[in-house]
């Protein structure tokens, strides 16, 4: 069994659709939100857990993974499927956004980029073959294009050859894959805040007719409003029977209006990173359970959530356990924080089947 997509509903109102993605480790039922476990890993969380949070697809970075264990090691284990016992669809994010904002020395020519390892001061270099190389040996169901992610405060000239060649790496990119039964490769747009970039490169993707696409080089630091700007104007000049990615993105406004103008998948480290820090997400609010007003709080995190933190613990506990740094603290913010955003996508996924989209989440869209 290969790949396809196929949208079940859409909504009236706005763009969004709700779909399914098929790929050969079964189905992702869209749109969603995909918890990351950079280092094949989603930090504190083991896949039975992932599994009850409803998690379907989960991602994995190329950059990381290439440093240490590196992908021989993966590749030995049977893949990482095998290596994670995560029998379900995993997506690896290229490495190149990864070069750009975590290792120092970089340098980017037309054949890759350069740079030094910040684990031990080895210089690598990852080009576009490179990468689809390493991701072969990963072996994830979806392999992202090697890309350019421009920051927020290049200018537009900037913007646009990171663009052009972004493009020029994605040819590369679908020349070097060669296995495309077992793996999606997904194109990613960039093309800044720039909207007429942006309607550039979504036509030149669309050439290569690929198995998905993604909308990168957003929340790269750039004003919140152009964030949603950006993807409604370029969402909808994507392919209808394709599924589309938002990159890096995962808070409930952004992925509301996201899914609004029809993006059907996510990702974001916020769930976890916030759980390590003592945050969790609770009814579209982040409340910090350090606060003291929560040391005597007998009440669960989140009456309506069903994951083992809710179901079992108090904020009373849970307050008293990051308090004392206590690891399971962190660990089930986390587990809390990321089955709350996909429940939050599952709910979207609901209204839009029965039509309450945008009456539901009005809140979110305006
Ligand atoms: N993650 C978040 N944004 C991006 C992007 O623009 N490119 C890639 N490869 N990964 C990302
Ligand atoms: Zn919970």
């Amino acid at each position: 069994m290969g790949f396809s997509f196929e949208c079940q509903a859409n909504c009236s109102h706005t763009h969004a659709r709700a779909g399914v993605f098929n790929t050969p480790h079964g189905i992702v039922e869209t749109p969603r939100f995909m918890p990351v476990g950079t280092l094949a890993t989603v930090k504190g969380i083991i896949p039975q857990q992932l599994k009850d949070a409803k998690a379907q697809m989960i991602l994995a970075n190329t950059y990381h993974l290439h440093l240490q264990p590196g992908e021989d090691i993966v590749k030995e284990a049977g893949g990482l499927h095998s290596f994670m016992a995560w029998n379900q669809p995993i997506l690896t994010d290229s490495g190149g956004f990864q070069v750009f904002s975590l290792s120092e020395m970089r340098k980017i020519t037309e054949q890759g980029v350069t740079f030094k390892s910040p684990r031990d001061g080895r210089i690598i270099e990852i080009s576009p073959e490179r990468s689809i190389q390493i991701q072969n040996a990963l072996g994830a169901d979806v392999i992202m294009a090697f890309d350019e992610c421009p920051p927020a405060d290049a200018t537009k000239e900037q913007v646009a050859a990171a663009t052009d060649r972004s493009y020029r790496w994605l040819k590369r990119c679908v020349e070097a894959h060669q296995n495309t039964s077992k793996q999606a490769l997904f194109g990613i747009v960039q093309g800044g805040i720039h909207l007429d970039l942006r309607t550039k490169a979504v036509e030149q993707l669309r050439e290569l007719d690929l198995p998905g696409y993604a909308i990168g080089g957003v929340s790269v630091g750039e004003e919140p409003e152009l964030i949603n700007a950006t993807v409604k104007h370029t969402a909808p000049l994507l392919p209808t029977n394709k599924p589309r990615y938002l990159m890096g993105v995962g808070t409930y406004r952004e992925m509301a209006q996201a899914i609004a103008s029809g993006i059907d998948l996510f990702d974001c480290v916020i769930p976890t990173r916030f759980g390590r820090h003592g945050t969790a997400l609770v009814q579209g609010e982040r409340i910090n359970i350090k606060n003291a007003k929560y040391k005597r709080d007998y009440q669960p995190l989140d009456k309506t959530c069903s994951c083992y933190a809710c179901s079992n613990f108090s904020r009373a506990y849970l307050c008293h356990m990051v308090r004392s740094q206590e690891m399971l603290g962190y660990i089930m913010l986390s587990l809390h924080n990321i089955t709350e955003l996909i429940r939050f996508t599952q709910q979207i996924r609901q209204s839009i089947f029965l039509g309450t989209f945008a009456t539901d989440f009005a809140s979110w869209l305006g």
